[in-house]
């Protein structure tokens, strides 16, 4: 990040501190219930956001090599990223030309070919059929039976999958002005730590949400983070339908006793930025953390929660080891045994019809950005705010 944005956002956030206020929304925001019961707009959601839309996938990291790949089902759509010969990225429908059987599952690294497990159909990593019995298949060419191509894209780091063929990912357009920032992290130089793979019985929205404001840390997070973080204040900035949600630790106020050309806003800072629809970055002071969220099926009380911890260099001690596990579990103390188990609450109470929706504070503007982003996205009239 740009020195001068530092400066920026720590004055920002010194500033609020000083009037005892944090960033705020033009207006209250009202969300309604349905947009996380609604079956009609889980469908949508389905077809517009994970389907057409180009989704983030991963680091770059977690497929370094030619030969690595990542199988994944999670948008609904199977999907097969890989590092092919020349070093770049191809993502296919992972959908055996044959009868349709899966060519890849999970993760791994090495592969030269694709050899379906049902009948033995063997892809290259171009995904191209390599051969095939003329007896069994007369007049049918194997330059016609590669596996589906969908669009791919890595820059800066970041990997973005679109789950069905046609047209190529604009990053820069995704990113909406956040490219020069998360380049200047130089993410492709981080190594893959750790990822979990949580089922939670709640909206896959209800995931990101539970980032976008931290006013609850206080409260919900005082035994594991509160001490941590200076309690509701909050920066916010809206990038298109992306944002940057800064979270000051309570540190970043000994940088009033510092020269401004010497602060080190990082350093004192979480960052949340949503990356648009279902994915967040998430600067924690010393390393980053994805989350990404999908719906399952077309259950809007379902979803899988995904989280990975990525380390600046590989850790090569113990001691560093320890650093990051301690890292990895207090993430998952804090979002996992804390803030789900809310979400879970949150969604039950859904159904008990108590009201017809839900209220952003002015004081929770990154959650009414994303839902008005999201309402846009899918074509629904803005909430009334
Ligand atoms: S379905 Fe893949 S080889 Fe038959
Ligand atoms: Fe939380």
């Amino acid at each position: 990040m740009e020195h001068a944005t530092q400066v920026a956002l720590t004055r920002r956030v010194l500033d609020f501190v000083d009037r005892n206020t944090t960033e705020l929304a033009d207006a209250v925001y009202f969300n309604p219930v349905s947009t996380y019961t609604s079956l009609e707009q889980g469908e949508r959601e389905r077809e517009l956001l994970f389907k057409r839309h180009p989704l983030f996938f991963g680091l770059s990291c977690e497929l370094p090599k030619s030969g690595d790949y990542r199988a994944d089902d999670l948008s609904g759509v199977p999907v097969l990223v890989v590092r092919a010969g020349d070093g770049k990225l191809r993502a296919f429908l992972n959908v055996c030309r044959h009868r349709g059987a899966k060519v890849a599952a999970g993760s791994g690294s090495g592969k030269r070919i694709f050899v379906c497990p049902y009948h033995a159909f063997t892809y290259d990593l171009d995904g191209r059929l390599i051969r095939l019995s003329a007896e069994g298949f007369p007049g049918l060419a194997c330059e016609d039976l590669s596996l589906v191509p969908i669009p791919v894209a890595e820059r800066h780091g970041l990997i973005w999958v679109q789950s069905i063929p046609g047209g190529d990912i604009d990053v820069d357009g995704l990113l909406g002005g956040l490219a020069p920032e998360i380049a200047s992290y130089k993410l492709d130089s981080y190594s893959h730590y750790k990822t979990a793979t949580l089922a939670k019985d709640m909206n896959w929205k209800l995931v990101i949400d539970t980032f976008l404001e931290t006013w609850h840390v206080a409260t919900l997070h005082r035994e594991t983070v509160g001490p941590i973080f200076q309690p509701n204040v909050n920066v916010f900035d809206a990038f298109g339908s992306n944002g940057r949600l800064v979270i000051p630790r309570r540190s970043m106020l000994q940088l009033k006793e510092e020269p401004e050309n010497a602060w080190d806003f990082l350093k004192h800072s979480a960052i949340v930025y949503t990356l648009f629809p279902n994915a967040l970055l998430v600067w924690q002071g010393d390393h980053f953390e994805t989350w990404r969220s999908f719906p399952v099926g077309n259950d809007t009380a379902k979803c899988i929660a995904e989280a990975a911890l990525f380390t600046p260099t590989p850790p090569d001690s113990d001691k560093e080891r320890r650093h990051w596990e301690r890292n990895f579990d207090l993430l998952m103390r804090t979002v996992d045994a804390e803030d789900f188990p809310v979400c879970l609450d949150i969604q039950r109470g859904f159904g008990a019809g108590a009201q017809p929706h839900i209220t952003f504070g002015r004081n929770e503007p990154a959650l009414g950005h994303y839902h008005g982003s999201l309402r846009k996205t899918l074509g629904l009239t803005p909430s009334s705010g």
